[in-house]
């Protein structure tokens, strides 16, 4: 029988899903949390849909040998390819970002014009699409692949004239079919949402699957009467490449330092020291 004091395991390719990590804790301040951050192998949005499974299985993996209740797939991509796949081998329930951010986006959207950008990975995959599709049969889907954004989320360079004018030249598309809902269908993308705001013009709505994606795994947690009343619960951050980079890279998604972050090994390098 699962225990409430548990831990939630939270994965990523890397830091991006420290905002999805983040919206779980202030949904859920109470519950105790471990975060696995990918960072030896991201990016996954570039990969094949084998190699993100395959990837996506060992993650989860460690975290349900950390003996967490339910696994969170923080992670677009591997939420489009290996969500399934997880719920069916997985001892715990697994959530994912697509259905939750594809809700949010038809409940949101007045037209029905809706506008998806993610990932080359999540974009062919066509799972938002899919999903959209099936909650609102009367929508239009618009999709997009913003390969750029993840790494200039990452060098922080969220704003001013380059990230405006790879915004331009991606979003150009989008604003063409006057879309009035866009779903940030990537972990980094919310880092950038000032500019594809400033971009897509007032009137058009984001969508930032975090939020949407904290309610439904405090439903889940109600549902199976596994909410963790205690408080002080710990916090646990793991990093399958270097800690310092983590720490880095990810305090500034997370908007805080992030300390200790400890190295865990997924067998894709020898040990690297904390
Ligand atoms: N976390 C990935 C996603 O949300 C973005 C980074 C990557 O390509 O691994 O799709």
């Amino acid at each position: 029988m699962r225990d409430a004091v548990l831990p939630i395991g939270v994965f990523d390719s890397g830091v991006g899903g420290l905002t999805v990590y983040r919206a779980i804790n202030e949904l859920l301040p109470n519950e105790s949390l471990i975060y696995l951050g990918d960072t030896a192998r991201v990016p996954y949005g570039t990969k094949s849909r084998e190699t993100v499974i395959a990837y996506a299985r060992a993650c989860t993996g460690v975290l349900v040998d950390q003996g967490v209740k339910l696994v969170v797939v923080a992670c677009n991509t591997a939420s489009a390819f290996a969500l399934e796949t997880l719920q069916e081998e997985l001892p715990v329930p697994v959530i994912g970002v697509v259905r939750p951010g594809a809700f949010a986006a038809t409940v949101r959207s007045a037209t029905g014009r809706i506008g998806v950008i993610g990932t080359p990975a999540t974009i062919s995959s066509g799972a938002y699409r899919e999903a959209i599709e099936t909650m609102r049969p009367d929508a239009q889907v618009f999709t997009q692949a913003c390969p750029l954004f993840v790494p200039l989320a990452e060098e922080g360079w969220t704003d001013g004239e380059v990230p405006e004018a790879v915004a331009r030249e991606y979003l150009a598309n989008l604003r063409a079919h006057e879309v009035d809902t866009l779903v940030l269908g990537c972990t980094h993308y919310p880092m950038l949402s000032a500019t594809i705001a400033h971009v897509m013009g007032p009137g058009v709505c984001l969508v930032d699957s975090a939020e949407e994606t904290a309610r439904v795994v405090r439903d889940t947690l109600e549902a199976m009467d596994l909410v963790c009343d205690d408080t002080g619960a710990p916090h646990l951050f793991l990093a399958s490449d270097s800690p310092e980079n983590f720490q880095k890279v990810g305090g500034r998604f997370l908007g805080r330092d992030i300390n200790p972050v400890q190295w865990i090994d997924l067998g894709v390098c020898p040990k690297i020291p904390s």
